[in-house]
């Protein structure tokens, strides 16, 4: 029998993306060398992360008196270097890289990878939960790599992930096959699974919104918050969670359910979130466990970017709780 201390069959995060990858015959490995390579990302940043809220690593200057790079640029080139040297990857959109990266020709892979290396930056200083953001597609055409490749829709993706660096380290997963959870042992330096086939709850008694832009909300969305505060079929009111980090708030509507949004308002009329490292990744990962997400027009995955810093408005979360905002939406068109 097994011994009582420890489990003996660790799933870790590489062993499942492999178990995954053989479903598919022509198979070579390569997602789950790209998955280990942004698995080592995370790390370092959960680590540098933990520094960073312990002696305010961020936009300090260190002992040496050197220009201490904030977490945001940190993290970005950790995520970069890693990726390019994978060899999986050809093209990289980031939140930190005004323009796309295109991989050296002799170390292109057949990836492109879209990632917010940092989310939540405003919450990095006071150590409230932050976070890592990545949607991967298959290129097109290896030998003719341009940035269509990333302007596609989210529904092309392959796989979508985040990793929230909080009171523990947790990786979110999905290969397009239901969604699971890893969480960081660090006395291993594994990701082991411990939220396996995770599936969001049909209906949910939260709603997360930044209320501070109630003043500029339009008809649809000001509607259903009413509604969750002032239910008029006697239901009892909704509870209010906003954390600030999409990768938290996200990560909580997850297992919790309710519903998470973003929406456009007067001075922003595309929202703030971006569609290729924020959008696309979190509604990939809502879709697979059963939730959807909507952009006030249209499914958030049909959405096809015209621009690799694009935003869109979004509402994603429980699937009845999204099908109510749509209805709103759909009163008004
Ligand atoms: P980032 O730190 O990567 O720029 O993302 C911040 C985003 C997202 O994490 C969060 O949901 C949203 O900003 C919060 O915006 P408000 O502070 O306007 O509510
Ligand atoms: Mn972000
Ligand atoms: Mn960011
Ligand atoms: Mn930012």
């Amino acid at each position: 029998h097994e011994a009582d201390a420890y489990r003996t069959d660790l799933m870790t995060i590489t062993r499942y993306v492999l178990n995954e990858q053989s479903r598919n015959p022509e198979a070579r490995g390569d997602l789950t060398i790209l998955l280990s390579h942004i698995v080592l990302g995370c790390k370092f940043v959960a680590s540098a992360a933990g520094l960073a809220k312990l002696i305010g690593l961020a936009g300090e200057t260190n002992v040496q008196g050197e220009e201490q790079k904030k977490l945001d640029v940190l993290s970005n080139e950790v995520f970069v270097k890693a990726l390019v040297s994978s060899g999986r990857t050809c093209v990289l959109v980031s939140e930190e890289d005004e323009e796309a990266t295109f991989v050296d020709p002799a170390l292109r892979g057949k990836y492109c990878v879209c990632f917010d290396p940092l989310d939540g930056s405003s919450n990095i200083d006071c150590g409230v939960s932050i976070g890592t953001i990545f949607g991967i597609y298959m290129i097109k055409d290896k030998e003719n790599v341009t940035l269509e490749d990333v302007l596609q829709p989210g529904k092309n993706m392959v796989a979508a992930g985040y990793c929230m660096y909080g009171s523990s380290c947790t990786l979110v997963l999905s290969t397009g096959n239901g969604v699971n959870g890893f969480t960081l042992d660090p006395s291993l330096g594994e990701f082991i699974l411990t939220h396996p086939d995770i599936k969001i709850p049909k209906k949910g008694k939260i709603y997360s919104v930044n209320e501070g832009n109630a003043k500029n909300w339009d008809e649809p969305t000001a509607k259903f918050v009413e509604k969750c505060k002032f239910p008029k079929d006697g239901s009892s009111p909704k509870s209010l969670r906003y954390i600030g980090s999409m990768v938290a708030d996200v990560h909580r509507t997850l297992l919790y359910g309710g519903v998470f949004l973003y929406p456009a308002d007067k001075k922003s009329p595309n929202g703030k979130l971006r569609v290729l490292y924020e959008v696309f990744p979190m509604s990939f990962l809502m879709e697979q466990a059963g939730g959807q997400s909507f952009t006030g027009k249209g499914r958030a995955l049909d959405l096809v970017p015209t621009k690799i810093h694009e935003r869109s408005p979004i509402f994603l979360g429980s699937y009845e709780d999204v099908e109510e905002i749509k209805g709103l939406y759909a009163a008004q068109a």
